[in-house]
C-alpha cells in the first residue's frame, strides 16, 4: 500500500513485527524486484512463512520491526546475528513498495533502529551488508551515519555474474576505542 504523498517523510514508528504484519511481509518477500536487492533465493509459502514467524518469536538473536509510516505498514527492518558478548549486530531493512522508496523512510527507520541499538540494547557496533550495485541502500545507510569499511569482492552471484558486497558500520562513539 502506498503511503499518502505530501510531506517527503511521513511520521514513522518501528513496531515489533506481529501477526498483523505477516500478509504484507509474505507478499514482499516473494517479489523478484525485492529479491534482487536482498539476495533471498527461494519462494516462501504461507505455511513456511508461519513457521518462520514462530521461530522468529523464540530467537533471541533476531529482532524484527515493522516500519509504519503514518500508520501504514511500509516495510521491515531489524537485527540479525545479535552478538551479546561483543555487543555487535547486523542490521537489515527494506521498504516493500518501490513507490514508497526514496522519500527518506529508509534513513529515518535506520536512525531509529540504530538509536535503539546504542540505547536500550547497549550495543557497541552495528553493521550492514549491501550489494555494490544497490546505490539507494548505500546512500541511505551513509545518510543515517554508516561508513563503508570493506568491499567483499565477487561475494554474490546474481543475474549470471559476480557482484561485490559492501560492509558498512557505525560505532557507538563514531570512532574505534583501543
Ligand atoms: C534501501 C532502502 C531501505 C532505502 O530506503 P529509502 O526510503 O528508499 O531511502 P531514503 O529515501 O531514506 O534514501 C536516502 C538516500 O538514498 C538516496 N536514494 C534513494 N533512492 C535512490 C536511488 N534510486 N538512486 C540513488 N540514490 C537514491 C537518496 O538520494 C538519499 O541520499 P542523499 O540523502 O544522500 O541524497 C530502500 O530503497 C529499499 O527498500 N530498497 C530495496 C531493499 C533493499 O535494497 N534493502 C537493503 C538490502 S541490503
Amino acid at each position: 500500500m502506498e503511503v499518502r504523498k505530501g510531506t517527503r517523510t511521513p511520521e514513522l514508528r518501528l513496531a515489533p513485527l506481529s501477526r498483523r504484519h505477516l500478509d504484507a511481509t509474505l507478499q514482499w518477500v516473494n517479489r523478484p524486484e525485492l529479491k534482487h536487492f536482498t539476495g533471498t533465493l527461494f519462494p516462501v509459502s504461507r505455511n513456511g512463512h508461519g513457521a518462520w514467524f514462530r521461530r522468529l518469536q523464540n530467537d533471541p538473536l533476531r529482532r524484527w520491526f515493522a516500519i509504519e509510516a503514518a500508520g501504514v505498514h511500509v516495510g521491515n527492518t531489524g537485527i540479525k546475528h545479535l552478538d551479546a558478548a561483543n555487543r555487535c549486530a547486523e542490521l537489515f531493512i527494506y521498504v516493500g513498495d518501490p513507490q514508497n522508496r526514496g522519500r527518506g523512510l529508509g534513513v529515518q527507520a535506520t536512525r531509529q533502529l540504530t538509536a535503539m541499538c546504542f540505547g536500550p540494547l547497549a550495543l557497541h557496533r552495528v553493521f550492514a551488508q549491501v550489494f555494490a550495485f544497490n546505490t539507494p541502500a548505500l546512500a541511505s545507510y551513509m545518510r543515517a551515519g554508516f561508513v563503508q569499511e570493506a568491499r567483499l569482492r565477487g561475494h554474490y552471484f546474481h543475474g549470471g555474474r559476480w557482484h561485490d558486497q559492501i560492509v558498512l558500520s557505525q560505532l557507538i562513539h563514531g570512532i574505534h576505542e583501543f
